[in-house]
């Protein structure tokens, strides 16, 4: 039986939601209880915290969730350090709150709060979530391998129409100013040509590929492009949606997909389309894989908070499940390693 005298975890999730969010949140919850804590759930990211939004989490709440997509607790992208004050609600609502350990899942966003808010002495751990896979400190955040998964049967999807209409399929993938998804996604789909943010590239060495496939009889082509691809050369810039920023400063990216279909189109003359997949990447159930990663990762912050070990990330290395300071993972984006790059143009043409 637990008892509730080692105090309350509070949990939240905050950014873009991603599969394996709930089997992070069941997995906080059971190892608490086990180790004879509470836990408040916290809504809709650092939004419950300013609203003092929380309800309790138990074993009954969080059953037969683990293999559900999304996130029971919702999601907000709200930053609470754009206005001191709000910061210091943060501070006073945890206690009005009775959270003594507070543990945001999220991406760089999100653990760019718990890292500020660590340093200035709450007890908190954080736990690295996101599909782009871009946070430094973690071989692998979880949401990432289902969404390589879903861009994988696109792709596959997206091979036998490109074939029968001997087209040229653009496929805009998801990862911000990140690779991950597109060069992993592209590789596993087998792309043709895979175009992502850390390297620009002219759209005639693009052109180029396509054109020698057809030389050797290949009538159709896969070109995979991350929404943050800049093509060199003329405009330099990354194609957004709108110019509207996020609390975070982000824009929205989008768009860069059709204008490589056009262009592809215009100078080769072959018949191009482009396809974005957009947020069926994030949506649906998590594969077996973030489902484990998401468990490891909630039963390690539990632990690291029992431990009195707080201020950290739970992260993966190899195969073993560990932790960072809070302080050293959030330093960067982690972008593609150019060995993976070189790998994928083995493959083009
Ligand atoms: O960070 C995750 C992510 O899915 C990015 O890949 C994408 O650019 C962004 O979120 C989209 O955000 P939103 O769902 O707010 O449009």
């Amino acid at each position: 039986m637990a008892n509730d005298s080692k105090g309350t975890i509070g949990i939240l999730t905050g950014g873009g939601d991603a599969p394996g969010l709930n089997a992070v949140i069941r997995a906080v919850v059971r190892r608490a209880e086990q180790l004879g804590f509470k836990v408040l759930g916290v809504k809709n990211g650092w939004l419950g915290m300013l609203k003092e939004q929380a309800d309790p989490l138990t074993r009954e709440s969080v059953s037969g969730i683990l293999h559900r997509g999304g996130t029971i607790l919702g999601t907000s992208r709200t930053n609470p350090l754009k206005k001191e004050e709000d910061k210091k609600k943060v501070k006073e609502n945890m206690k009005k709150m009775g959270i003594n350990y507070l543990i945001p899942v999220g991406g760089e966003d999100t653990l760019g709060v718990a890292r500020v808010l660590a340093a200035e002495g709450l007890k908190v751990v954080g736990i690295p979530k996101t599909i782009d896979n871009d946070v430094e400190g973690t071989d692998q955040t979880f949401g990432f391998d289902t969404a390589v998964s879903i861009i994988t049967e696109a792709i596959d999807r997206l091979h036998t129409t490109a074939e029968s209409h001997h087209r040229v399929m653009v496929v805009e993938v998801m990862g911000r100013h990140a690779g991950w998804l597109a060069i992993m996604g592209g590789l596993a789909g087998g792309a043709d040509c895979i175009l992502i943010p850390e390297r620009s590239v002219p759209i005639d060495d693009v052109c180029g590929i396509v054109r020698r496939r057809r030389e050797h009889g290949k009538m159709f082509s896969i070109v995979v492009v991350a929404e943050g691809f800049q093509l060199s050369g003329a405009d330099k810039d990354v194609v957004t949606k709108s110019a509207k920023l996020d609390q975070f400063g982000h824009v929205q990216l989008g768009g860069i997909g059709e204008i490589i279909a056009s262009e592809i189109e215009r100078r080769t003359g072959f018949e191009t389309r482009a396809t974005v997949l957009g947020h069926t990447q994030r949506g649906g159930s998590p594969t077996a894989f973030d489902r484990v990663l998401g468990t490891r990762y909630g039963v390690k912050a539990v632990d690291l908070i029992a431990e009195g070990k707080c201020g950290m990330m739970v992260c993966l290395k190899g195969n073993q499940i560990t932790a960072v300071p809070l302080a050293s993972a959030l330093t960067k984006l982690k972008l593609v390693d150019p060995e993976l790059v070189a790998t994928a143009e083995i493959f083009y043409a």
